[in-house]
C-alpha cells in the first residue's frame, strides 16, 4: 500500500477518534451498516464527505463515466427517445460530474435536452466538484441544472439514474454457524483499534436471514459469512414514488440473489478500494479508503415491484452497451489515436474480465411498456 502523508494520516487519526467514540458511547459495539455510515458519511471526515480523490486515475477506483465519455453517451442515446418531448432527468450520486457534463451535450446534440437536469448528491464535497466541472458547460445546458437537498416526495416525469450508487449504501455483515445467524459489527480491540466481533443476529436482521436463506436453492451454510443492505428497499421505495412516469435506469456491480448468496462465495464480497488496489480490511487508513460490497439485484428488483414499478429490464453493463449502440460511438473517433483510446476504453466496458460482466444494468419503470431498447439485447431476468 502507498504510505500515507501528514495530512491524510492526520485525517485518518480525526475520523479514527469519532469511530472510537461512537463504538464506546453504543456500549463497545457497533452494528456494521452504522460503522459505515460514519467512515462513509461522517461530515467533513467520511471517505465521501472530506477531500480525498475518490474517483479516477488519481484516486481509489474508476467508474464508467470516468473511463469513457461512450458509457453516457450510450445512455443518452437510449434516454433520448424518452426525453424529445420534455421531462426531467436526475442523477443519484453524480461523483465528478463527468456523466451529467457528457449526457448534457449528447442530449443537447440529439435534441433532446431535459427541462431540468437535477443532481441529488450526499456528499457536499462531490457537490462542489461536479458545480466547479459543470460551471464550463454551454450556458443553455447550465442553466438546467440545479442541486437537490433531498428526493422529491413525487412528480417526477423522466428519468431517474444512478451508476455506482447503490453500492454506496451502508450494508450490514453477517455469519452463519451450527448455532444460528450472527451479527458481524465493529468492537474496539485491546489497543483500541476498531476489530470485528459478531453477536446474535436479532430483530429485522435476523428475520432477514432468515427470509433469505429459505429463499436460496439450498440454505447459507455453516463457516458462510457475507453482507446484506436492508437500506436497498427503503432507498427504491423513496425513488419509486418520486418517479410519477418514466424510467429508473440503475447501473452497478451485482448478481441476483442465488448467484451473490452461492455457498461457493463463503466470504462474501467486501471490498474496499485505496488507490486502485483492492482487499477486504475495512479498517484499514478509515476515511481513505471505500468500502463496498455488491448488489443484490434480486432485492432491488423486489423492492421496485412492492413500491409498484415495473421490472422492464435487467442485463450485463456490456449487453447494454451494445445494445445502447457503442460499436456507432467507436466509429465516430476522429483520428487513429482517437480510435486506439475509444477501442481501449471499449475494452474495459465490455469485456467479461473487466466491467462487462460484473456491471449489470437494470430499467424500472412506470407507466411505460417497453424498456430502453438496448435491454432487447439480453434478457436476464430469470436469474433475478
Ligand atoms: C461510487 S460513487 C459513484 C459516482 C458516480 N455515479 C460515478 O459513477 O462516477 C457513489 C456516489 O454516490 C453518492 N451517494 C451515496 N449515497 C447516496 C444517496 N443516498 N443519494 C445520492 N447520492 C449518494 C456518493 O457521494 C458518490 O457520489
Amino acid at each position: 500500500m502507498p504510505a500515507l502523508d501528514a495530512a491524510q494520516r492526520a485525517h485518518s487519526a480525526a475520523l479514527l477518534a469519532l469511530l472510537r467514540s461512537r463504538i464506546e458511547a453504543c456500549g463497545g459495539w457497533i452494528p456494521f451498516d452504522e460503522y459505515l455510515e460514519q467512515l462513509l458519511y461522517a461530515p467533513g471526515l467520511g471517505y465521501y464527505s472530506a477531500g480525498a480523490a475518490k474517483l479516477g486515475a488519481a484516486g481509489d477506483y474508476t467508474t464508467a463515466p470516468e473511463l469513457s465519455a461512450m458509457f453516457g453517451a450510450c445512455i443518452a442515446r437510449q434516454c433520448a427517445p424518452l426525453l424529445h418531448s420534455g421531462g426531467e432527468l436526475l442523477e443519484l450520486g453524480a461523483g465528478s460530474g463527468a456523466l451529467a457534463e457528457v449526457l448534457l451535450t449528447r442530449l443537447a446534440a440529439l435534441e433532446a435536452l431535459p427541462d431540468r437536469y437535477s443532481i441529488l448528491e450526499t456528499s457536499a464535497d462531490l457537490r462542489g466538484r461536479q458545480q466547479q466541472r459543470l460551471a464550463r458547460l454551454p450556458p443553455a445546458l447550465h442553466a438546467r441544472l440545479r442541486w437537490l437537498d433531498c428526493l422529491p416526495a413525487a412528480g417526477l416525469r423522466g428519468v431517474i439514474l444512478a451508476n455506482e450508487v447503490a453500492d454506496a449504501l451502508p450494508f450490514q455483515c453477517y455469519a452463519v454457524s451450527a448455532d444460528g445467524y450472527a451479527e458481524r459489527g465493529v468492537a474496539l480491540d485491546g489497543q483500541g483499534e476498531p476489530c470485528w466481533s459478531e453477536r446474535p443476529a436479532t430483530g429485522a436482521l435476523h428475520t432477514e436471514l432468515v427470509r433469505l436463506s429459505a429463499s436460496l436453492p439450498q440454505p447459507l451454510p455453516a463457516g458462510y459469512h457475507s453482507e446484506v443492505c436492508l437500506r436497498l428497499g427503503p432507498w427504491v421505495s423513496g425513488l419509486a414514488a418520486a418517479l410519477e412516469w418514466g424510467w429508473l435506469l440503475l447501473f452497478d456491480y451485482g448478481l441476483g440473489r442465488s448467484e451473490l448468496y452461492h455457498p461457493q462465495r463463503m466470504s462474501g464480497t467486501l471490498r474496499c478500494h485505496y488507490r486502485h488496489r483492492a482487499h477486504d480490511d475495512p479498517f484499514l487508513h478509515p476515511g481513505l479508503q471505500d468500502v463496498t460490497a455488491w448488489v443484490d439485484f434480486t432485492r432491488l428488483a423486489e423492492a421496485a415491484t412492492d413500491a409498484g414499478l415495473a421490472v422492464e429490464g435487467y442485463c450485463t453493463q456490456a449487453a447494454f452497451l451494445l445494445g445502447a449502440g457503442i460499436d456507432a460511438e467507436l466509429a465516430a473517433a476522429g483520428n487513429a489515436l482517437d480510435r486506439a483510446r475509444r477501442a481501449s476504453e471499449a475494452r474495459q466496458l465490455l469485456m467479461p474480465g473487466e466491467m462487462g460482466e460484473v456491471f449489470k444494468a437494470m430499467a424500472l419503470s412506470r407507466g411505460l411498456p417497453d424498456p430502453p431498447g438496448a435491454f432487447r439485447v439480453q434478457d436476464l431476468r430469470r436469474l433475478l
